[in-house]
C-alpha cells in the first residue's frame, strides 16, 4: 500500500483535503455529485477543519457533495453528545453549504427488526449513485476499518457489528466509563469500502505504529482487518512519522 509519512499530522491533513477539495470541484466542472464516504473519530478533525476553511477563504461548495457516513453506535440517538450525527454536524456539514438531504448515515435509533433492511437500503444507495468516489478512514489500535472488527470477512457487507473490548475502552474515558459505551454500532462492510474508487487512511501517533507496520507490511489477514486495503488497487495511507516508527 503506498504509504505517506509526514512530518505532522496537520501538514498530512490539509493534503488530504486539497485531494478532497479537488475532488469535489472536478465533479462540480463535470455537473455530477461528488458521492464521499465519511469517517469519524480524533483522526479526520482536522481534515474537516481544512475543507471549512477552504470553505469559507476560497469559496469550495459542497452543494454537489452527497456523503455516507461509515458507522454509527446502536443504540445511538442522533443529538447524543456522543453520536458520529452530532460528531458530524459540529465538524462539517454545519460549516459548510452541503444540502441537509445529502448527508447519511446509520441509524442508531433504528428498531431491532429494521436494522437489517436498512443496511440493505443504505449499501443499494450507494450503489445507485454510482458507488463511492473517495473512502476516507482511521484505523483503530486492533486495525479495525469503520467497525470491521477483527474477524470481519473481506467480503461483509453493511451490518450491526458488536464491538470489540478495545474498541470499547477506547471510548471509555470520552464517554465518561466503559459501561456506558454502547455495545454494538453499524457499520460498512469491508466490501462496501474496498469498492470505494479511492481509499485514504489516516493515523497520527505511536499508538498506532503497531497495526500500520502490520497492515503494510504484514498478510492479508482477518485479524487486522485494514489489511485487506493491499487488495484495493487504489488506497493510499497518510501517515505522520510517528506512525510510522516500526516501519521498514
Ligand atoms: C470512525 C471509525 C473508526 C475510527 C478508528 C480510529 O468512523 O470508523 O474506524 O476511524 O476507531 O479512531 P481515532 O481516529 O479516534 O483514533
Amino acid at each position: 500500500i503506498p504509504t505517506h509519512i509526514y512530518a505532522s499530522s496537520k501538514d498530512a491533513s490539509k493534503a488530504v483535503a486539497i485531494e478532497i477539495a479537488d475532488l469535489i470541484r472536478k465533479k462540480a466542472a463535470e455537473g455530477k455529485p461528488c458521492i464521499l464516504g465519511l469517517a469519524t473519530g480524533s483522526s479526520p478533525k482536522t481534515v474537516y477543519a481544512e475543507l471549512v476553511r477552504m470553505h469559507r477563504e476560497e469559496g469550495l461548495s459542497f452543494k454537489n457533495v452527497v456523503s455516507y457516513n461509515l458507522d454509527e453506535y446502536y443504540p445511538m440517538e442522533p443529538d447524543s453528545i456522543y453520536s458520529y450525527h452530532r460528531f458530524m454536524k459540529e465538524q462539517l456539514f454545519d460549516h459548510v453549504d452541503i444540502p441537509t438531504t445529502h448527508y447519511h448515515l446509520p441509524g442508531g435509533t433504528l428498531p431491532a427488526q429494521r436494522i437489517q433492511e436498512f443496511c440493505k437500503a443504505y449499501e443499494q444507495e450507494i450503489e445507485e449513485a454510482g458507488g463511492l468516489d473517495f473512502q476516507l478512514l482511521g484505523i483503530g489500535g486492533n486495525g479495525h476499518i469503520g467497525f470491521n472488527e477483527p474477524g470481519s470477512l473481506i467480503n461483509s457487507h453493511t451490518r450491526l457489528i458488536t464491538l470489540d473490548h478495545s474498541t470499547r475502552a477506547a471510548a471509555a474515558a470520552e464517554f465518561g466509563g466503559l459501561h456506558k459505551v454502547p455495545r454494538k454500532a453499524i457499520t460498512m462492510g469491508v466490501t462496501t469500502i474496498l469498492n470505494a474508487k479511492r481509499v485514504v487512511l489516516l493515523a497520527w501517533g505511536e499508538r498506532k505504529a503497531a497495526v500500520i507496520k502490520g497492515a503494510v507490511e504484514g498478510e492479508v489477514t482477518e485479524k487486522n482487518p485494514a489489511s485487506y486495503l493491499q487488495t484495493h488497487g487504489n488506497a493510499t495511507f497518510i501517515i505522520d512519522q510517528h506512525a510510522a516508527v516500526e516501519l521498514t
